[in-house]
């Protein structure tokens, strides 16, 4: 028997149980055993929930799980950094295998986590914590032994993909757009981390780490979200025949790398262009497999269960990769150095404003009560510069590259 603790029952955990009564008999003849969740950890046992449970199923104690010697394995799908850490770490060091979708706890804590893993000979496996359905860590680990990772290039996060694609299809505003991915149940709890751009930070951050084969940590990051894009913006992109993506991007160059996240402005009939709407897309470089690509949902309760339950099934035929996977090179970080053109929108100020941005300007795209352009090719620092030279608040500015 394959006893499971659930932590959670939101979106995410109620689809792990669905998924669970769904498939039992394809998934208990394959590990040849029975596989059942025995408890499931929730805030509140009285809430009214659509969903059919067994009797005694729920409690509100993790030491109802973590003191229970039947359950071997925990599922963490909560939404919560702090508590979240707690849980997988105490299940860890308690000799349980733990699979979760948490892609905070994964970001933060990455190195700590896989390490105490081996330490007790227990698995931790995070394949639902970056682009939900999207099977990437597995093939990504696969390819770490075989390639120097040279590229991983990703839209990561289902919420803005959607938010833009709507703005862009439909001309919805913002606030319009973020309201129905929130009403979908695309975006986190708090749409802060989606829209500014974390959750995408927090998925490149694991791919980097792992792919470039060096601790890139939050803070190796550079971060520019969606939640300033204003309908001006799209004006200008929609008049260069293209879109505007949230990307994150690492690259490893001889002895350094870039990892960024920022929007991105791509034309019309290339690849990242075709995504649309939750979807996610990642594409990795090896020196020796080329280029991949990878396609699906990116969010979502059945998808995300999903690729929890591609995690379970690894540990019940003891099919993961018991090795630590995270590289130790030393390699400089070249995000402000990083060359490209750039789209900057700042509010239309005075002459003054015009005339710093003169020497960077390739082209003015548009100008009303804003002014929009295009530079051209620079190093990323100089439009950071600009925007303190000319005391610009983050509220205040938009900035993206052209791919
Ligand atoms: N809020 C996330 C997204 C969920 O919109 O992509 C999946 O990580």
């Amino acid at each position: 028997m394959l006893n499971i603790g659930l932590l959670g029952l939101g979106t995410v955990g109620q689809g792990v149980v669905e998924i669970i009564s769904k498939r039992k008999k394809e998934l208990e003849e394959l590990l040849n055993k029975k596989i059942r969740i025995k408890k499931i950890l929730v805030k509140n046992m009285d809430k009214k929930r659509n969903i059919i449970l067994p009797e005694d199923i729920l409690t509100d104690n993790f030491n109802d799980i973590i003191e229970d010697d039947e359950i071997q394995l925990i599922i963490e799908a909560t939404s919560s950094l702090g508590e979240g850490y707690r849980y997988v770490k105490e299940g860890l060091e308690r000799g349980k295998h733990v699979v979760t979708a948490n892609k905070a706890i994964v970001s933060r804590y990455f190195e700590e986590l896989t390490a105490l893993a081996l330490e007790n000979r227990v698995a931790f496996l995070y394949e639902a914590s970056v682009a939900g359905g999207i099977p990437i860590l597995k093939p990504l680990k696969e390819h770490i032994p075989l390639n120097r990772i040279n590229e991983i290039q990703g839209i990561l996060n289902g919420t803005c993909n959607y938010i833009l694609t709507k703005m862009f299809e439909d001309d919805l505003d913002y606030d319009e757009a973020l309201k129905i991915a929130q009403d979908l149940g695309y975006a986190e709890s708090d749409p802060v981390a989606d829209v500014e751009g974390y959750d995408t930070l927090r998925k490149l951050r694991i791919l980097s780490s792992l792919g470039l084969q060096r601790k890139i940590l939050e803070d190796d990051i550079l971060l520019e979200g969606i939640d300033n894009i204003k309908s001006f913006d799209i004006e200008q992109i929609k008049k260069l025949n293209s879109v505007i993506k949230l990307i994150g991007e690492a690259k490893h160059y001889e002895d350094g790398y870039v990892a960024i996240v920022l929007p991105t402005i791509v034309a019309k009939d290339t690849y990242f262009s075709t995504i649309n709407g939750a979807f996610n897309s990642i594409s990795f470089k090896g020196d020796n497999v080329g280029e991949l690509k990878f396609y699906g949902p990116g969010a979502g309760k059945l998808p995300t269960a999903n690729a929890i339950l591609t995690d379970v099934l690894d540990i019940g035929l003891n099919t993961y990769r018991n090795k630590n996977l995270l590289g130790k090179k030393r390699l400089k970080n070249y995000n402000y150095s990083m060359k490209g053109r750039f789209y900057l929108r700042i509010p239309k100020m005075d002459w003054k404003v015009e005339r710093g941005l003169e020497e960077i300007t390739e082209e003015i795209l548009g100008q009303n009560k804003y002014i929009g352009i295009k530079t051209k090719e620079i190093e990323l620092e100089r439009i950071y510069g600009i925007i303190r030279t000319l005391n610009i608040k983050k509220k205040e500015y938009f900035l993206g590259r052209f791919l």
